[in-house]
């Protein structure tokens, strides 16, 4: 993708990965306006960026992503990127599901719902601009599901799916679609604390930008690309020893 002069919207962009994201268009001279749920951590990025612009929005909410577009598409018409990043991770054990419905479909609300519905929303839009790009962050746990995370797993594959579908449909078209796979990344994803093993955010930031720069558009980090092309009997093992691997070091997990 163009790497400067884009007008681009990122949900989730007032944290971890979104947020180092932000800094790096922002520094590579695009406007950047970053959609979340919590005015304070929006305020917080704002004073230390004055140009950046912010905006409050759930993106599980049906009613509040049309707002959101109707909104952007007015105040910023040259907007030509969108980054569907918003998403949250909860641990749930089959066995014992303890909350009711709703606390299981936010899940799939904010990491299926929102980058699908706003992915329709804006089409129409980017396609009047010279050049445009949606960028979509899944997960390695798209291709490697992560037992432990079995709702979030089943977003990531579904959002995964649809970027694919998306990337044929619009191919004949001026927007790139661009999938992210993070791997782990030591963010507050799933709460402060449970993402402390993972990669370094910077250096994930960083090498995702030099891949965005080389014009690529399925990009992981640590093997999560490699991930797509692995056999199944690679898959299926990955699985069952990350699985392994979370009981062991979680052994609460189950009771
Ligand atoms: N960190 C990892 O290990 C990892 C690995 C693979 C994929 N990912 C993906 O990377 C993306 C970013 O996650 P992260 O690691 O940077 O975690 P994070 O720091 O928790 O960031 C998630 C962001 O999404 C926003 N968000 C959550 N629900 C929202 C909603 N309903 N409406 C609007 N914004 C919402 C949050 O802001 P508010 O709470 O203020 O709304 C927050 O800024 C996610 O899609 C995640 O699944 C992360």
């Amino acid at each position: 993708m163009k790497m400067s002069g884009n007008t681009i919207l990122i949900t989730g962009g007032a944290s971890g990965i979104g947020l180092a994201f932000a800094e790096r268009f922002l520094e590579r001279g695009n406007q950047v306006i970053i959609v979340g749920r919590r005015e304070e951590k929006l305020r917080e990025v704002k004073d230390r960026f004055p140009n950046i612009h912010t905006k409050v929005c759930d993106v599980s909410k049906q009613d509040e992503r049309i707002s959101l577009f109707e909104w952007a598409t007015k105040e910023f018409p040259q907007i030509n990127v969108l980054v569907n990043n918003a998403g949250i991770q909860q641990r749930v054990n089959l066995l014992n599901p303890q909350e009711n419905w709703d606390y299981y479909r936010n899940e799939i609300s904010i990491n299926v719902d929102g980058p699908i519905h706003l992915t329709m929303l804006f089409t129409p839009h980017l396609q009047k601009q010279a050049q445009a790009a949606i960028l979509n962050v899944t997960s390695g746990l798209a291709v490697m599901t992560g037992v432990w995370v079995p709702v979030y797993s089943a977003t990531k594959a579904a959002l995964h799916s649809f970027t694919t579908s998306l990337r044929h449909q619009l191919a004949e078209t001026n927007i790139e679609v661009i999938e992210i796979l993070p791997p782990a990344v030591n963010t507050d994803l799933g709460g402060a604390g449970l993402h402390t093993f993972g990669a370094p955010l910077t250096d994930f930031a960083d090498t995702i930008f030099a891949e965005l720069e080389k014009g690529e558009i399925e990009i992981g980090y640590g093997g999560t690309k490699e991930r797509l092309h692995a056999t199944r009997e690679e898959i299926m093992q990955g699985i069952k020893g990350a699985w392994q691997n979370f009981l062991k070091n979680n052994p609460g997990f189950r009771s």
